[in-house]
């Protein structure tokens, strides 16, 4: 049994229950947890997550994605002082579950000003005795047509292995979008005139050789709340023949980050992009989840001062 904290609308689930887990999710938001349970075969519960709360289940697993925004660089990073910090919850799971792997995604922001606390949450889940080791992965390395780039922080007892990048050419925005992305109907949007020339001038502003449109002939950038939703600068937009800008539509935002169609989301559309944007995809998800399970089924468990060993010469903090 898998439990997936701070579950969103459960991309990582996904990509776990592809190769064979059976899931739980926690989540507190409504939305998310009606799309989660709605389309995999595990249930999302709605619950706010803290420290010490019983979530039922034994787990071989807990996986996570505690929220980013106070580790993110487009805000405060705040991190251990910011009230939305999930890892005292998460590490409290962890210690009264004594899973056999634990593993949690953040945004590359932890490594940052908040390495020290990064450093700290190592060392508790060290402490409560598992090898950790980090890794930053890039989405695009694992059949994503996206370059997204996160944290992924796995806890461990045994021989653990990030998996391999694909041996293969990146996949395109065009590849996942080439088919629907100059479609318009009565529900498209488009960026207006005045926003026409607000993209121009945050271009010249941000010194940006090439403009932010979506290249179908290359990964799209990272797909985020923000840039799917907002009416920034650097949303996510197609440039249509016509010269128009369509913003993103929700299916379009999920393909990016390898839903399949058959996935629905739940609310408002600015909810789903919510839930897309917040997203481990799919696809990586698929990847990690089958190193949990070779993890599972071949690693030897390792003892005590092995595992001592093994965290000895700590994992240097990239910065
Ligand atoms: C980065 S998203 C997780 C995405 C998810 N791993 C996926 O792949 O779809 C973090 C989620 O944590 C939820 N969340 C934040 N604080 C929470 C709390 N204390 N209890 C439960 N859920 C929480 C947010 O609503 C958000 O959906």
């Amino acid at each position: 049994m898998v439990l997936d904290l701070f579950a969103g609308c459960g991309g990582m689930a996904l990509g776990f229950e592809s190769v064979g887990f059976e899931t739980i999710g926690y989540e507190m938001l409504g939305d998310a947890c009606d799309t989660y349970s709605s389309n995999l075969c595990g249930e999302c519960h709605q619950v706010f997550l803290e420290p010490g709360m019983d979530l039922g289940p034994d787990a071989d697993v807990i996986i996570g994605g505690p929220p980013c925004q106070p580790f993110s660089v487009g805000g405060k990073q705040g991190g251990k002082g910011d009230r939305r910090d999930g890892f005292p919850a998460f590490i409290s799971a962890v210690e009264m579950y004594q899973p056999r792997l634990a593993m949690f995604e953040n945004v590359r922001g932890m490594l940052y000003r908040n390495k020290n606390y990064f450093h700290s949450i190592v060392t508790e889940l060290m402490a409560l005795g598992y090898v950790v080791e980090h890794k930053l992965i890039r989405a695009v390395e694992h059949g994503v047509p996206q370059k997204r780039e996160r944290l992924f922080v796995v806890a461990h007892r045994g021989e653990w292995r990030f998996p391999k990048k694909l041996g293969r050419e990146y996949f395109t925005a065009g590849d996942a979008i080439g088919d629907i992305a100059f479609a318009t109907n009565e529900d498209s949007k488009f960026l207006t005139k005045s926003m026409d020339v607000y993209v121009a001038k945050y271009e010249k502003k941000s010194q940006c050789v090439r403009p932010r449109d979506l290249h179908l002939d290359r990964p799209s950038r990272t797909v985020t709340c923000r840039n799917l939703n907002g009416a920034t600068g650097d949303m996510l937009r197609v440039k249509l023949p016509d010269g128009r800008r369509k913003r993103l539509t929700v299916r379009e935002g999920a393909r990016l980050q390898s839903f399949p169609d058959w996935f629905r989301f739940s609310g408002s559309v600015g909810s789903q992009f919510n839930q897309i944007g917040n997203a481990v995809p799919p696809l990586l998800a698929r990847e990690l989840a089958k190193s949990v399970m070779e993890y599972l089924n071949k690693s030897p468990i390792l003892t005590t001062n092995e595992i001592q060993k093994l965290n000895q010469p700590k994992q240097p903090l990239l910065f």
